[in-house]
C-alpha cells in the first residue's frame, strides 16, 4: 500500500494574492526561508513519494527552475568552498527523485488540474498536495496521517478543516458521520 506519486496542482491564478502573484507563482512565496512548494514537496517525500507530478500554469517556471539542478550556481559555491549553502542547494531535490511538469492550458479548476496528471499517474493510487495550504500536523506530518488513515481503510483519503460558521459560504463543506477520533466517513458535499 505504498504511494509513490504525488501531484502538486500549482496552475491557479491565485487571485487572492494579487499583486504578489500577477507574474510569480503563488507556491514560490516564502515562508520563512523556503517556498511552500518546498514544503510541500518535503512532505511527500517522507511520506513515500519518488515521483513528483507539477500541474503548472502560465508564470509558473520559477516552480521548475527551483526543482532542476542549477549547475552554475553550484559550481559557483563549490569553488567558493560554501559547503553549506552548496548542501542547501542540492537537498531541494533528493537523489532518487523524479519531477514531471504538465502544462494545464487554462485554469480550468482543481478538479481539471488534478485529471492533466492522468497520463503520469495512470491507475495506481497517488498524493494530492495543494501547496498553498500551509499544515502544522502537529504530532506528524498531516499527509503522513492520511497515508496511515489509507492504509487502513483503502479508501481515498480527504483532509479536512473546521472552520467557523460565519465563513462556510467560502468553502467546499462535507457532511460527516464521525467513525473515530478525528476521522469520518463523507456521507455527501453539501
Ligand atoms: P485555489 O482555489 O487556491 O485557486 O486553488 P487559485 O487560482 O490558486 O487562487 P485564487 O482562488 O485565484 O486566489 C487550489 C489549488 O489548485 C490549483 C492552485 O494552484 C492551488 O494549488 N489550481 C487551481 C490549479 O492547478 N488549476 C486551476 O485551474 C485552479
Amino acid at each position: 500500500m505504498r504511494i509513490r506519486k504525488a501531484v502538486f496542482p500549482v496552475a491557479g491564478l491565485g487571485t487572492r494574492f494579487l499583486p504578489a502573484t500577477k507574474a510569480s507563482a503563488k507556491e514560490m512565496l516564502p515562508v520563512v526561508d523556503k517556498p511552500l512548494i518546498q514544503y510541500a514537496v518535503s512532505e511527500a517525500i517522507s511520506a513515500g513519494a519518488e515521483e513528483l507530478v507539477f500541474i503548472t500554469g502560465r508564470s509558473k517556471n520559477s516552480i521548475m527552475d527551483h526543482f532542476d539542478k542549477a549547475y552554475e550556481l553550484e559550481t559557483e559555491l563549490e569553488q567558493r568552498g560554501k559547503e553549506e549553502l552548496l548542501k542547501i542547494v542540492q537537498e531541494i531535490l533528493p537523489p532518487g527523485i523524479t519531477c514531471i511538469f504538465i502544462r494545464q492550458a487554462e485554469a480550468l479548476g482543481l478538479g481539471h488540474a488534478v485529471l492533466c496528471a492522468w497520463p503520469a499517474v495512470g491507475d495506481e493510487d497517488f498524493f494530492v498536495i495543494l501547496a498553498d495550504d500551509l499544515i502544522d500536523g502537529k504530532l506528524r506530518p498531516c499527509l503522513a496521517q492520511m497515508h496511515r488513515v489509507y492504509q487502513e481503510y483503502g479508501t481515498s483519503v480527504l483532509a479536512c478543516e473546521r472552520v467557523p460558521h460565519s465563513e462556510i459560504g467560502s468553502y467546499g463543506v462535507v457532511d460527516l458521520k464521525p467513525v473515530g477520533p478525528g476521522l469520518g466517513e463523507i456521507k455527501g458535499i453539501v
